[in-house]
């Protein structure tokens, strides 16, 4: 039987990219997938296809920066089907890279709007329903630039690195309810997110990842796929690094590797 029949899991930015593969996967699994998007059509055409595919899903607007609209939201969702059982904060940008001191106000905080209070607005309202069923599964996206920061981008790492705060201090609250909280800290990973950078540096990337690829959206929602489970119950409040091993060659490895090849 597949691992998640029946569940009801909900999913931000679930249009394409990272979301989309994630949704994907948990239809595969059986869980009825909520898809919510800032757009819509891509949301719907995500529940479409794993409705052609012989699961069971349905699509919604959200923007995840609006408190109200959170709220609003999750509300239908529990009034159709009296809980949610898995939480997937994935929704999410980038920015254009800029030096720090040349970051606007509102830039800075339209990051921290949709990384963090989306993650926040989400997470809030999904754990009111899921402590009163004592059952619930959050992932949120973080990323490898909460690892070691990333150069033209510190807002976004900023942002990244908050929600590992609020992914820790949310699994320590929550655990006696039986609701695991984790993050996840994607490298790069080929999406529409990253598209340009690829362009510049893709093989330079691949060169200097010890499995020599790149990432794939799937390699992401495996890794959700599994945390979200229920015999997953003792794994909480962990931030898991999905980068091929990128995140621990240093230049001083490179040479060490060269000279031993
Ligand atoms: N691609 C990578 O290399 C990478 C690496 C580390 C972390 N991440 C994180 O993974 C998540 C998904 O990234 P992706 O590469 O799939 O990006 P993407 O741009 O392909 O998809 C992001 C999705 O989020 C939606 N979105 C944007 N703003 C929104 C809002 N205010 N409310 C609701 N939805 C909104 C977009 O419409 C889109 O469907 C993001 O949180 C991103 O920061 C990505």
């Amino acid at each position: 039987m597949a691992k998640l029949t029946n569940q009801i899991a909900f999913i931000t930015g679930g249009g394409r990219g990272i979301g989309r593969s994630i949704a994907e996967l948990l239809g595969k699994e059986g869980a009825h997938v909520i898809v919510t998007d800032i757009d819509l059509a891509g949301a719907q055409s995500v529940a479409n296809e794993i409705e052609q595919k012989g699961g069971k899903a349905a699509s919604l607007a959200l923007d995840v920066s609006q408190s109200s609209q959170v709220a609003a939201v999750m509300n239908q969702v529990v009034e159709k089907f009296g809980r949610i059982d898995i939480l997937v904060n994935n929704a999410g940008i980038a920015g254009n890279p800029k030096w720090v001191d040349e970051i606007s106000d509102q830039e800075w905080t339209r990051m921290f709007d949709i990384h963090v209070n989306g993650s926040f607005y989400c997470l809030r309202e999904a754990a009111k329903v899921m402590k009163k069923n004592r059952y619930g599964r959050i992932v949120n996206l973080s990323s490898c630039a909460a690892v070691t920061g990333l150069a033209g981008l510190s807002h976004y790492a900023a942002a990244k690195y908050a929600i590992v705060g609020l992914t820790e201090t949310a699994a320590m609250e929550l655990g006696v309810y039986n609701i695991t909280v984790n993050a996840i800290k994607p490298g790069v990973i080929r999406t529409a997110l990253t598209d340009g950078f690829l362009e510049l540096a893709g093989s330079v990337l691949t060169d200097a990842t010890p499995v020599r690829r790149l990432g794939d959206p799937i390699d992401v929602a495996r890794l959700v796929t599994a945390l979200v489970s229920p015999e997953f119950g003792f794994v909480t409040g962990c931030s898991y690094i999905v980068d091929g091993g990128f995140h621990l060659v240093t230049e001083m490895d490179k040479t060490m590797l060269k000279m031993l090849s």
